[in-house]
């Protein structure tokens, strides 16, 4: 059998998995996703494509490759076909997307308890990207959920929304949900257009295996925004890091093979939470302009800052990592000096990830020479300035991990092996 690798972001999300997967998937027969919903954002560049993917795993570019959305995921079915046809319109074939049958169903009021639970939170919010993630994996632990194995079943359909919209009436007060008769029809629809889609999950991904086709698996959203080892609360309701995707498509670790980590050459977030290196002045600013630095999904502008190794060190431990695929260094072209925070302390004494939310903490920020070279044209390291070269080689010397590959650009070639 061949193992499957695993792709997943290291930071806060958005560190180029996309862009990432995109490549990689040249090399493989099956693209799977295994967490989280259209809370993702990934953003791909191919010629004139320019695509923002939600659901629909990064491979999709790939002609050659299956598209499978695995049994962690919560989707949502209006919005997810909204993703198909707009795939559909640019000549993409959707007829390779498949969707477990364990996956999860988010509906209108799952995005309605989201903002709800948001405004109760007051100034603790979690700053959500509001389209009811949280919500849809409570109801999934609380075994009042819809998976997509019940689409077929018409009747049940109706009747388990029925119970739902009943069951959270009252935090549904206020809310602009669709009247029940509505919400019933929509979702009968979405149903009966998804259903040549949804597959038996874990036969469909053990039948890959048996036929020894390349599995690659791409994480959403960052491993500190796992729901257990993330900066809790400010994180998702979803495992992000690696051994998320065994939970998630329904496999065992041995079926795994390699993981790579996705790494930003600086850090952002999305949303509240501790961000230890975030750079609150015009560094911080011009990062986020030359890196683009907005949601895809919200289009809110991301904190930005310096990379983190104590944050990156505590994810590759979390994850495994085999090697690094290190993006956007391209951005860092211009600055005089560029910043790695080394180390963290409380009242002087060195601390670990681990106290990364706490008021009094300080960070230890090394400083290295920039470089005023662009260098989105270059593609190989040797041809890279000395000063982009010492900065890769003292990330894997602070990750005790490889860069396999570092991304210059959003183009599929523009990158550095
Ligand atoms: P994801 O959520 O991890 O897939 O990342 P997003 O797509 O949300 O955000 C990454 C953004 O950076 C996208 O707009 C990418 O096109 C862009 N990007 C990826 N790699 C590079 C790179 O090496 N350089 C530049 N300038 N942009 C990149
Ligand atoms: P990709 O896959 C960045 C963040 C939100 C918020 C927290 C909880 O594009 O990297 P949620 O809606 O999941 O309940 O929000 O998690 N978040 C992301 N931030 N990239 C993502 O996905 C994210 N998915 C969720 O901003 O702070
Ligand atoms: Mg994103």
């Amino acid at each position: 059998m061949t193992k499957a690798d695993i792709i997943v972001g290291i930071q806060w999300g958005d560190e180029g998995k996309g862009r990432v997967v995109d490549l990689y998937a040249q090399d493989y027969d099956v693209v799977a996703r295994f967490g989280g919903g259209d809370n993702a954002g990934h953003q791909i560049k191919v010629g004139d494509v320019d695509i923002a993917l939600r659901i629909v795993p990064s491979g999709v570019l790939n002609p050659h490759v299956e598209l499978f959305v695995g049994g962690g995921t919560v989707i949502n079915p209006v919005g997810l076909l909204e993703e198909l046809d707009r795939l559909a319109a640019i000549g993409v074939d959707i007829s390779r997307v498949r969707i477990s049958d364990r996956a999860h169903v988010v509906l209108p009021y799952h995005a309605a308890r989201d903002r709800a639970n948001e405004r109760a939170r007051g100034a603790g919010a979690i700053g959500t990207t509001g389209r009811g993630i949280g919500p849809a994996y409570i109801d999934k632990a609380a075994r009042t959920g819809i998976t997509f194995g019940e689409f077929a079943r018409r009747e049940s359909l109706a009747e388990k929304i029925r119970l739902n919209l009943l069951h959270h009436a009252a935090s549904l007060e206020g809310e602009n949900v669709p009247s029940e008769e509505d919400l019933v029809g929509a979702t009968l629809d979405a149903a009966q257009r998804l259903a040549p889609h949804i597959v038996d999950g874990v036969d469909y991904i053990h039948e890959k295996f048996a036929r020894d086709k390349r599995v690659l698996i791409e994480g959403a959203q960052g491993s500190l925004l796992d729901v257990g080892y993330g900066t809790y609360p400010y994180v998702t309701s979803s495992h992000t890091i690696a051994g998320g995707a065994c939970i998630g498509l329904g496999i065992g670790p041995g079926a795994v093979g390699r993981v790579i980590g996705v790494v930003k050459a600086y850090c952002t977030r999305v949303g509240a939470g501790p961000f230890p290196s975030e750079l609150r002045d015009e560094r911080g600013e011009r990062l986020r302009e030359a890196g683009g630095e907005f949601g895809t999904v919200t289009g809110r502008p991301r904190r930005c800052g310096w990379f983190d190794a104590v944050a990156g060190r505590y994810a590759v431990r979390l994850n495994g990592l085999n090697a690094l695929a290190l993006t956007k260094l391209d951005v860092l072209c211009g600055f005089e000096r560029i910043g790695i925070v080394t180390g963290y302390r409380v009242r002087g004494q060195p601390v670990d990830f681990s106290a990364a939310g706490s008021p009094e903490l300080e960070v230890v920020v090394e400083e290295m020479e920039g470089w005023d070279e662009p260098i989105g044209g270059l593609r190989t390291k040797a041809a890279l300035p000395q000063a982009a070269q010492r900065y890769i080689a003292r990330i894997e010397e602070v990750l005790a991990t490889p860069v396999e590959l570092v991304s210059v650009g959003r183009e599929r070639n523009e990158l550095v092996r």
